[in-house]
């Protein structure tokens, strides 16, 4: 990739603004948490795997600008830091998985001090976002199989290097499988209302040089009757234990879609982004944004002023509509009940 979703730079954290993509490539330079939170917030910096590495880097970043060196207030500051952070965006799970490996950290103060627990922050930002290319090349490498020479392949929002530390869940399977040789046509639904798929996956895929189409979200069904889309792959908030998916809204309609036209479906999604706490996807949490988002594009009014807006942020698909989980551990097939059970306990699935 020549750019950088997210990185640590000069004691700082470098966001790649994706509110500005894809005409302009402009890099956001936090220097507090403060901002990183509100980069994870305004959707400067967004996708599951991508908010969790930036909420790590946040609290590494407000480790080092406590000035306390009492052990107890510079965890309670800290402890505030993490409670911001999970205030940002609700449904991912990997933002409180990534939130907790840092606590973890600074649970161990008292052993280490506040001077090694600033540097052993920084270390574990550093390793998660290191761990995340790592894993998210493992499900590409997984996922490649199941990518024909000459598929159609629809996907929906962005679940590419911009969504992750930079190689992408999703999309990562289609880079490993083109880096192999073969040869595929990328459909992305743009994605109202944020436009990820337009806007990023259009632009993540022109850049590797991966041909793709944009269809506006309500087209795919048509394709799909004729006979022209072979397979979806989509990425994932957060995963239950019965292998239910929460993801960008409009996944479920394209599910049940897919599901009609008997077109496979895959979620390829790391182990972090399963939440073993939760036995269904009815209980997770939806996000609902400011309807802003819906009643402009680009600044532009295109509703009657005042009307009523609904605008959730995602869906739960019903594991029924799944046909696998694409994850770094092999490809999770149903039952997926137990299919998770046995890559929580497990290295590898497959
Ligand atoms: O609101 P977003 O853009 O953060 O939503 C992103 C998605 O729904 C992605 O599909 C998901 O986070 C997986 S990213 C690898």
């Amino acid at each position: 990739m020549n750019y950088k979703t997210i990185e640590w730079k000069n004691d700082g954290v470098r966001i790649l603004d994706q509110r500005r993509l894809p005409g302009q490539v402009r890099y956001l330079d936090c220097k507090d948490a403060l901002s990183v939170a509100k980069a994870i917030k305004t959707m400067a910096i967004r996708g599951a795997p991508a908010i969790g590495v930036a909420a790590a880097m946040g609290i590494a970043l407000a480790g080092k600008k406590i000035r306390t060196h009492r052990q107890e207030s510079f965890r309670r500051e800290m402890e505030k830091v993490c409670t911001r952070m999970g205030q940002t965006r609700p449904t991912a799970v990997n933002l409180f998985w990534a939130i907790n490996r840092m606590r973890r950290i600074l649970e161990q103060v008292n052993r280490y001090g506040v001077e090694e627990t600033r540097r052993r922050l920084v270390k574990e930002a550093l390793l998660i976002h290191k761990e995340d290319i790592e894993v998210n090349k493992k499900i590409g490498e997984y996922g490649k199989r199941l990518i024909r020479n000459g598929a159609r392949i629809l996907t929906h929002c962005n679940a590419g290097a911009l969504a992750t530390a930079g190689y992408g869940t999703a999309l990562g399977v289609l880079y490993a499988a083109w880096a192999e040789g073969k040869r595929f046509h990328v459909y992305a639904d743009e994605t109202r209302p944020m436009l990820q798929g337009a806007r990023l996956t259009a632009w993540e895929l022109t850049q590797a040089n991966i041909p793709v189409t944009v269809l506006s979200d309500n087209m795919s069904g048509w394709l799909m009757k004729h006979g022209r889309i072979d397979l979806v792959i989509v990425g994932a908030d957060r995963i239950a234990k019965n292998g239910d998916v929460a993801n960008k809204i409009g996944t479920y309609s394209l599910a049940t879609l897919a599901n009609h036209h008997h077109i496979p479906f895959y979620v390829a999604a790391p182990v972090s982004t399963i939440d073993f706490q939760l036995v269904s996807g009815e209980r997770i949490p939806i996000e609902e944004r400011n309807v802003r988002e819906v009643t402009h594009i680009t600044g532009k009014r295109i509703t009657p002023k005042g009307i009523k807006v609904f605008n959730p942020a995602f869906d739960v698909t019903p594991h029924s509509l799944i046909t696998g989980i694409i994850t770094e551990k092999g490809i999770l097939r149903k039952p997926f009940k137990k299919a998770i059970h046995r890559c929580r306990v497990n290295t590898v699935v497959k």
